[in-house]
Order: C-alpha cells, then structure tokens, then sequence
C-alpha cells in the first residue's frame, strides 16, 4: 500500500495493559494474527497513513519483546504501571513535548483497522473542526464494550460494560477505541481523569465527556464495516479477528487470479506472494515471505514457510521451510524440505523424501523413501527408493557430492564426505565409503568398484546391480 499524504499528525498506540483475560504468559499485543503481531498491524497502518512519528505505550516488562517486534523507528514509551487507558495516553505527553496538532489515538489490539477507516475517521474529524472525534461501529453483540451514551442523539459519554446497568448494556453503538483527539489541548484533561468506576481505573473514553462538559466540540463517526474495529481480550476474540483477517486477504488473492478450492481451509500470511493461475488446494497454509510463482498447484495439506516456488511446480502434502523449488518441480505427497533445501529445475520429490541443506540439480529424481542431507546432487542424477546420505557420524555433519548423471541403487547408503562421480553407478544396498570415480560402477558392503565384463552393455550392468525394472530413470 502507498503512502497517503494527509495534515501532519501523529499516532499513539496503546499497548501497555495487561490483557489478563488472554491467560497468557505472553503480551496480548504480541499474540500474532496471520504471523503478525497485534501491535505491529496497528502500528503498519499508521505508517501507510503516513503519521509523523508513532508512539507506542509499553509496560516496563513488555519493553524489550515490542521493540523487537516492531524494530527500532517506532517510539516506545513507558507506562510503569497499568492504571488504565486514560493514564497510558497521558504518558506520552512530556514525549509529544508541546506538540501541537491531531493525534490519532489507537488501541494494540484491535488488528482489523484499515488506513481508509482511518482517514475517513480523521477527514470527518477536521471537516468539523472537532477538539476530539470518537469513532464508533454498532454491534449485534456489544458485550465487552463501552457504550456509547447520547441525549437526543447528541454524544453525552461512555459507559463501560462492567460499570453499565442492564438497559444501558442493550444499547448497540460502541466506542471502538479509536479517536482523533488534538494536542496539547487533550493533555489537560488527562491528569484530573477520576478512578471511580468498577475496575477503579484511570479511563480514556470519560475525557470525551470532560471536554463536551468545557463546551469543546466533541464529534463521533460511525463505520459501517463493524468488522474493521474488532477488538481482542481472550482467545476464542482472537479466533474470530484471525478468521476475518484470513477472509480478507484470501478475497485479495482470489481477486488478484489465484483459484482457492475451499478457502475456508486455506490461511495465508500477510507477506506471501501468489503469481496468476496458481491453484491451491484445501488445508494449506503458507506463511511469512513465502512466494509462489503462475500455474503451481499448491495442497492439499502443504505447509510452506518462507519458501519460493518458481512457476508451474506441484506440491502436494509436503512441509517445505526456507527452500526453493524450481520452475517445472514436483513435490511430495508427504515430502518434508528443511531449510537450505534447493530444488532444481523439473525436479521430482517423491513421497516420504526428507531434504536438508541439499541442492538437488535440474531434473534429477529422488522419487521415494530417502534422506537426502548436507548434498550436492547434479542434474539428471537418479536417486533409488530408499536410498540415504549418511551425513553424521555422531560428531559432525559431512558432506555428499553427487555429479550429474550419477545412479544410486535402491537402499545406498553414502557415507559422507563421500562424492559419487558423473555417470557412477551405485549398486542396490552399496554401502559407499569412498570416493567414487566417474563412470565407475560400485556395489557391496562396503562398495567396491566392479570390473566391467568385455562386451557387457552398460544397461545390463546398472539393471543387475540397482534393481531398476527395464526403465533408466
Ligand atoms: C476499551 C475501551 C472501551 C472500548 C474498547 C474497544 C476503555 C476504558 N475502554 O475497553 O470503551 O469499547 O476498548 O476495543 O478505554 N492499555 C494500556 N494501559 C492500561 C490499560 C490498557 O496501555 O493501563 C491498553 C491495552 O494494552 C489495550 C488498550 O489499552 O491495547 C485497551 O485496553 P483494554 O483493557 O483492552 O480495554 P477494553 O476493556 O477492551
Ligand atoms: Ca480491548
């Protein structure tokens, strides 16, 4: 998303309670939606919006996790102790030093907000020449959230739901948590906020009343998306913001040219790329910086982490970590490519194949039941069914080389640092300890190169030796 020009404003995100109600070790607003943190998707929208600085307020013990999730650029700020909304907003008053202009004041945990909500909420906000603009939604289940309070449609207060009585509680119209507010004007409403309702804390939404009460021009905005404003206090909440998140950015792939077979099933992270006429199949999820070229057929049941996909490849009930599949590839069912895995050209990955830190060149095979680990495999090398490289010796991990065109019998175990030569061939069960020399043929326990018998074909030496049936690949 661009970045949108606006009057120069700056954001303040909250995000210093302590969500008890997630009964959690972790912060509430590091829990992640779709691999990214709460914090960080509300911190990412006032960014795109183009804020000067960003503000975030912190507990002490939550310092150091935010600053890692959100990087060095973003402004922590400090709140020692949790005494409520009203107290962490007045926290970045010495911070904000005086400054003059609009702050869009935010809640951690509400991740759905989108930069257009926003910049209908603040045009709306100037358009009146209001001192503070709450944004508000209504509910069909307001249960959690402070209601809003009017007096012949005009904005009288909030009243929380812990603090409400059974007929304020039906009302529908909610605070969202998002306001545009002027400063420094706020900041002396701040630090008179009292502590007398049911959680005895220091409230934001009652400043809003405050300043009415001074005759400021207090002003709401209503969104017709009550979707975009969903907030976070316990798991099944989180459970819900995920699925709507996962609509969201599964509708902008469907719409970009990906087919999705049972979207529902399907979760993708923010960061994936997915190229045009890629088909991806139930159950799969694909997450952080994975990127998918055109035509793929990605799933049933795959899981991808960081992995690019080069076009045309198939990948089927497979989990790849940090690897790269070539152009033309297939992977799987049930392959397992760990990170470092490099996978050619019109590579086959059968089932039951495990790939770590390998390279595998352009259109070799490893069709079933093998390790494949700490390798440099060549192009069009055949890799027989149940064939391993034995790349630890209980010590350290060794390297395997194999060059192009090399054949692995069935059930070869290579014990590395071992290199197969262009064109060897290894018998089926060869237990190979030693360098084999290209076009050499190599069986037994250990493997020991065979003379060639005069006149013998080199098709009916391999087909003895590897058990391969009549096909050479
Ligand atoms: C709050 C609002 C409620 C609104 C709802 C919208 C208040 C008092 N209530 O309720 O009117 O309908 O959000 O989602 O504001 N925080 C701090 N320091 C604190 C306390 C909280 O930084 O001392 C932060 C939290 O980390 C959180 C945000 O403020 O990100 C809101 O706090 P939370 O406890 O979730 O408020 P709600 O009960 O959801
Ligand atoms: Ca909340």
């Amino acid at each position: 998303m661009a970045q949108t020009s606006f009057v120069p404003f700056c954001g303040v995100v909250l995000a210093a309670g302590k969500g008890v109600r997630m009964k959690s070790r972790r912060p509430k607003i590091l829990h992640e939606v779709l691999g990214v943190p709460m914090v960080a998707h509300v911190v990412r929208v006032l960014e795109v919006l183009g804020a000067e600085k960003i503000y975030v307020v912190v507990s002490p013990s939550d310092h150091d996790a935010v600053r890692e999730a959100l990087g060095e650029k973003i402004n922590l700020v400090i709140q020692r102790e949790q005494f409520g909304t009203g107290h962490a907003l007045l926290q970045t008053e010495k911070t904000l030093n005086g400054f003059s202009g609009s702050l869009l004041v935010l809640y951690g945990d509400t991740p759905l907000v989108t930069p257009e909500l926003l910049k209908s909420l603040m045009s709306h906000h100037h358009k009146e020449k209001a001192q503070a603009t709450m944004l508000t939604a209504e509910l069909s289940n307001p249960t959690g959230y402070g209601r809003v309070i009017r007096k012949r449609q005009q904005f009288q207060s909030i009243i929380e739901e812990r603090d409400a009585q059974e007929e304020e509680k039906k009302i529908s119209e909610v605070n969202t948590g998002m306001y545009c507010m002027e400063s420094p004007l706020i900041f002396r409403y701040l630090p008179s906020l009292s502590q007398d309702n049911a959680q005895k804390e220091c409230y934001l939404p009652p400043v809003l009343e405050r300043l009415v009460n001074d005759r400021h021009k207090v002003s709401t905005f209503m969104t017709k998306d009550s979707d975009l404003i969903l907030g976070v206090n316990n798991r099944q909440e989180l459970a819900l913001v995920t699925q709507k998140m996962a609509e969201r950015i599964r509708n902008y792939h469907m719409l970009q040219g990906v087919t999705l077979l049972d979207p529902a099933s399907i979760f993708i992270e923010h960061d994936v790329i997915i190229g045009e006429d890629t088909i991806i199949y139930p159950h799969t999820i694909l997450e952080k910086k994975t990127r998918i070229g055109k035509d793929c057929r990605i799933g049933p049941s795959t899981r991808l982490a960081n992995t690019v996909v080069e076009d045309n490849a198939i990948i089927q009930y497979a989990v790849a970590d940090n690897a790269v599949i070539g152009t033309g590839a297939s992977v799987g069912p049930f392959a397992y490519l760990r990170p470092g895995s490099n996978i050619g050209k019109k590579v086959k990955i059968g089932n039951f194949v495990e790939v770590k830190k390998s390279t595998i060149g352009d259109e070799s095979k490893v069709p079933h039941l093998s390790y494949v680990g700490d390798a440099e495999i060549g192009k069009h090398v055949n890799i027989g069914a149940g064939a391993i490289t034995c790349n630890y010796d209980g010590k350290g991990k060794h390297k395997t080389i194999i060059e192009d065109h090399a054949f692995i019998g069935s059930n070869s175990n290579l014990v590395a640092p071992v290199r197969i030569g262009t064109g060897a061939v290894t018998g089926a069960g060869a237990v190979v300890t030693k360098d084999v020399e290209p076009h050499t043929v190599v069986a037994g326990v250990p493997a020991k190169p065979l003379r060639k018998k005069e006149g013998e074909p080199e098709d009916a030496r391999r087909e003895n030796l590897t058990g391969s049936v009549g096909k050479k690949n």
